[in-house]
């Protein structure tokens, strides 16, 4: 399904999008930001999605996911200083294009993660995608000496379509390194790691994670001394975000590139929202990108989630609208006012259903909701506000399997209609056709 999909893409002749990418006939490479990739059988990104890079919303003045960037930066900025100079440096200009080794590899995610598959990520080919995470620059700012820094950027992420995913979004992601003295600066004699572990000859030990309080190379001490400064410092970061009086609660989690590792949620208008993703560094990551005699603890948010919440902004899409009756609500403001986004106008929804036999070799099992969510956006562009899997039917005689899709068609800045969505909607139906073989019902 999938390589039927991209065949579909890679042969059309079209040069769209300028200074972004030339797809030529036959597609044997793709040009991003005028580097040359070559394509292969993991190809998936789409003009689409090329589309997104280069716009930088976090860096764009007055947008709210810029906004939200700069209080965060703002916050760690003012809370750790040396000799009046803030410690923490900001990086929010890196390629979005890594390499899987940056995006999984170096971070001990393993060969057979599911984060890794081709239906959750936009490949450049095999060896090369759009970053899923901004951890995916971890290991290489760690390696060029820094021990205190913030990562800040555009992710790409296959997903559904509704009002809170889209599939391109924002994170800040960060690392905060100790050595020794600077950890235990008020109660010198402890150390960093167990009496065992020999930290100049890391790869002798093996590390484990199977205690749930800490990795088997750091001494309990340090781990707990982080993990109170991890949590003081990120609910210091909620409480200059949404206010002091915001409840939190802390949730365990699981991450491969730290341990212990924890989420942070918040109560807030009544609902239990997950704001961040942390813990301690695995300490394989800092043993192979350099530093030997030091603890770190990292983190991960999404800008879209808090700006989202804080200013009550109901659709995902809208960071992206460039229409003056969103803009202006988020323009000359005081970084830290209260602002409440009021929704210009409501225009209303159309919702058309799709429904498709699948080709003979492919059941409702194997199709890729993915690849058909993307192909609906391509097509579609922004009016597409909801994808929604209606039903799945196999046929009793003739065993053929059929799904049918809801598409809810809504333009953010006007009233579609129903002749213009129909004609989007044929359109639809003639490209799921091309690329997946599929007869429309
Ligand atoms: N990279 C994770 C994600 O995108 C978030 C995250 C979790 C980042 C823990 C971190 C971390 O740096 O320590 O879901």
């Amino acid at each position: 399904m999938t390589k039927l999909f991209i065949r579909n893409i890679r042969v059309s002749s079209i040069n769209l999008y300028k200074n972004y990418t030339t797809i030529t006939k036959p597609a044997t490479s793709l040009k991003i930001n005028d580097k040359e990739f070559v394509t292969d059988d993991y190809t998936n990104i789409t003009p689409k999605i090329l589309s997104y890079l280069n716009r930088d919303l976090h860096l764009k003045k007055d947008n709210p996911i810029s906004i939200v960037r700069q209080r965060i930066v703002n916050y760690f900025y003012s809370s750790f200083t040396h000799g009046g100079n803030p410690i923490f440096s900001v990086y929010d200009n890196l390629s979005p294009v890594v390499t899987t080794k940056q995006n999984f590899d170096d971070l001990l995610i393993p060969e057979d993660h599911p984060s890794r598959t081709k239906s959750d990520c936009y490949y450049v080919n095999r060896k090369t995608l759009l970053r899923a995470h901004m951890t995916a620059h971890q290991s290489e700012l760690l390696r060029s000496g820094l021990d205190n820094f913030l990562m800040i950027g555009d992710v790409y992420r296959r997903d559904e379509i509704d009002s809170t995913h889209f599939p391109v979004f924002h994170q800040v992601d960060a690392v905060r390194s100790q050595r020794k003295e600077q950890l235990f600066q008020e109660h010198s004699g402890l150390e960093l790691f167990e009496p065992m572990f020999d930290s100049k000859n890391p790869h002798m030990f093996e590390n484990s994670i199977n205690d749930p309080n800490k990795q088997s190379c750091h001494s309990l001490e340090a781990t707990k001394l982080m993990e109170t400064q991890l949590k003081t410092h990120l609910i210091g970061l909620v409480h200059a975000l949404f206010g002091d009086n915001v409840k939190h609660r802390w949730v365990d989690a699981y991450f491969p590139f730290t341990h212990p590792s924890w989420e942070l949620e918040i109560f807030y208008e009544n609902n239990w929202l997950e704001v961040l993703g942390c813990g301690i560094v695995r300490n394989e990551i800092l043993a192979n990108a350099g530093p030997n005699n030091t603890i770190a603890y990292a983190f991960g948010l999404g800008l879209e989630r808090i700006a989202m919440a804080l200013y009550k902004i109901p659709d995902i899409r809208l960071m992206w609208s460039e229409d003056s009756g969103f803009v202006s609500q988020f323009q000359n403001k005081k970084l830290n006012e209260k602002i409440t986004y009021k929704a210009v106008s409501s225009y209303p929804q159309c919702t058309n259903d799709i429904s498709f036999w699948l080709p003979s070799d492919v059941t409702i099992d194997t199709f890729t909701n993915n690849d058909f969510y993307d192909l609906v956006r391509d097509v579609g562009g922004d009016i597409i506000e909801q994808v929604k899997l209606k039903d799945k039917f196999v046929h009793p005689k003739t065993k053929k399997h059929s799904l049918c899709y809801s598409i809810i068609y809504r333009h953010l800045e006007r009233t579609l209609t129903q002749a213009e969505v129909n004609k989007v909607h044929k359109e639809i139906e003639k490209a799921i056709v091309k690329a997946f073989n599929v007869v429309i019902r």
